[in-house]
């Protein structure tokens, strides 16, 4: 897992209590060591009976924390240190038991004495049997801690160690983080935007069965997103073809066409701040799409398929924007094979931009479908930015970066 900006120089309590969804949670915090964060595991005596702190320290690099810390003489008071330095206290698993102490406000364990001592936000993932879960006590006890502003995810329904079947499984990893950012962006330097960000590449039918397309894969849209929402954005994600997972948070709206496409952005942006198009979206359509699959006989050798072209997306929304003012930045993608920077300066003027990203999709390691890319920014003003090659991710944080600074 690549660094995330928004988790350095974060630091992350992880109480783990004693359930059989521990093994997961070692996963977890490996992943948010490898984000970047500082993170301190805390452990209840249960926990350490499925899985032993030295698997939380080794992935963590960092003494993983168990009852017996609570009293040793030499850590000044940890449970006070532990939860006045944190930036965020998860506990995953959270166990019925765990949860009916903390409504209560119990403190029998390092565990629970640092959440009560803790002053910054608090997530909770749920994770029991069912019967446990939908039973009134543990309802009333969960009722309480969100109603004292303590976040709770989950539990997600599927099959649990029981074997039995129904809500109580653990949230996976991958999606307790993607909820950790969004508690962690609260307050971010985007706070109060709305962000528009279209990804992935258009369909553009030719019938039931068969389409035009482009190798566009999303990735770069989705790293844009999912970089607004750690700075606290709010973001509507207009997604064509592609295979990635909705960034935790974002508003996804599904597309097929660049008809569709438009329609939605169109929309979507009436009450945007910023329109980000990283979709490579078709130039052409069939002139018409078949009812019924097209079927070739014996003889058919050739078979012409008339184009025309589709909306251009970004002079609608320019036309828009001449009239309502919104959304206040719009910056495109340029995706070119030659004559980079002149062909990029004539669209960022011609579709009315602030700002373009030229991208030369003929090298191998920028452009469609690879983890890396390597862009020149243009700007109305005429400024030219190149940027060396970096993932995508970091491409992502630099057109941010341009765009508040646009935003003002
Ligand atoms: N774009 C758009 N509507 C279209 C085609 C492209 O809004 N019908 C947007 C893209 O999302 C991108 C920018 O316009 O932000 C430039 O897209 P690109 O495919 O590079 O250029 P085109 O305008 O399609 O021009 P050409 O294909 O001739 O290079």
């Amino acid at each position: 897992m690549e660094p995330i900006s928004l988790f350095q120089n974060k630091h992350i309590v992880l109480g783990i209590a004693g359930g059989i969804a521990v093994y997961k949670v070692a996963d977890l915090a490996s992943k948010l060591t490898q984000a970047g964060a500082q993170v301190d595991c805390v452990l209840t005596e249960s926990a350490t009976k499925f899985v032993a702190p030295l698997t939380f320290a080794a992935v963590t690099g960092r003494a993983a924390l168990t009852d017996a810390d609570l009293w040793r003489h030499d850590l000044h008071v940890p449970h006070v240190s532990l939860g006045e330095s944190a930036d965020l206290i998860i506990i995953a698993p959270a166990t019925a038991n765990t949860l009916a102490k903390l409504a209560h406000g119990q403190a029998d364990n390092l565990l629970t004495v640092t959440t009560l001592a803790a002053r910054c936000p608090v997530v909770i993932v749920p994770a029991m049997d069912g019967g446990m879960w939908s039973n009134a006590a543990t309802q009333a006890n969960v009722a309480t801690l969100r109603s004292r502003g303590i976040r709770v995810i989950g539990p997600a329904i599927g099959r649990m160690a029981s074997g039995l079947s129904g809500e109580g499984r653990m949230v996976e990893p991958m999606d307790i983080l993607g909820f950790i950012r969004v508690v962690l962006a609260e307050g971010g330097s985007l706070a109060g935007r709305k962000l528009v960000v279209t990804a992935g590449g258009t369909h553009e039918a030719i019938d039931p069965v068969r389409f035009i397309g482009n190798r566009s894969s999303g990735k770069q849209g989705f790293a844009i997103a999912q970089a607004a929402i750690d700075r606290g954005a709010r973001v509507t994600l207009i997604a064509g073809a592609t295979a990635l997972a909705t960034p935790f948070g974002a508003e996804r709206i599904d597309v097929e066409s660049a008809q569709e496409m438009r329609d939605k952005v169109i929309e979507a942006c009436r009450d945007a701040d910023t329109l980000i198009m990283a979709a490579a979206v078709a130039d052409f359509q069939s002139a018409h799409t078949a009812d019924q699959k097209i079927k070739k006989t014996k003889d058919t050798v050739e078979f012409e398929i008339k184009l025309v072209r589709t909306p251009d997306i970004l002079q609608a929304v320019k036309e828009q924007r001449d009239r309502i003012e919104k959304p206040k930045v719009v910056i495109g993608f340029a995706a070119e094979t030659q004559n980079l920077i002149d062909n990029a300066r004539a669209k960022l003027t011609s579709k009315g931009l602030d700002l373009i990203a030229a991208n030369d999709v003929s090298a191998t390691d920028a452009g469609f479908a690879v983890d890396t890319n390597r862009v020149t920014l243009l700007d109305a003003g005429g400024g030219v930015e190149p940027l060396p090659i970096m993932s995508k991710v970091q491409v992502a944080e630099r057109v941010l970066d341009r765009m508040a600074a646009l935003l003002g």
